[in-house]
């Protein structure tokens, strides 16, 4: 799971993203900035955002507007 690609607009894996999150990133969008990319298609998009949310501290489920 953690090779597979979820965005293939922009080839990025599951582990880029978490990745991310564990950086800080709190939106798929801010996830992306951070790898110098931003969302195509889009169709990534909720998948993405259910990865980052797993990487969330227990109880910090806010999201911030990137
Ligand atoms: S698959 Fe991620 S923007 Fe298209």
């Amino acid at each position: 799971m953690g090779r597979m690609i979820v965005c293939s607009c922009n080839v990025i894996r599951e582990e880029e993203i978490r990745d991310a999150a564990r950086k800080g990133c709190r939106t798929p969008e801010a996830a992306y900035a951070s790898m110098g990319c931003e969302p195509q298609c889009g169709c990534c998009l909720d998948f993405a955002d259910e990865i980052i949310d797993e990487e969330l501290p227990k109880g910090q489920t806010l999201r911030a507007v990137a």
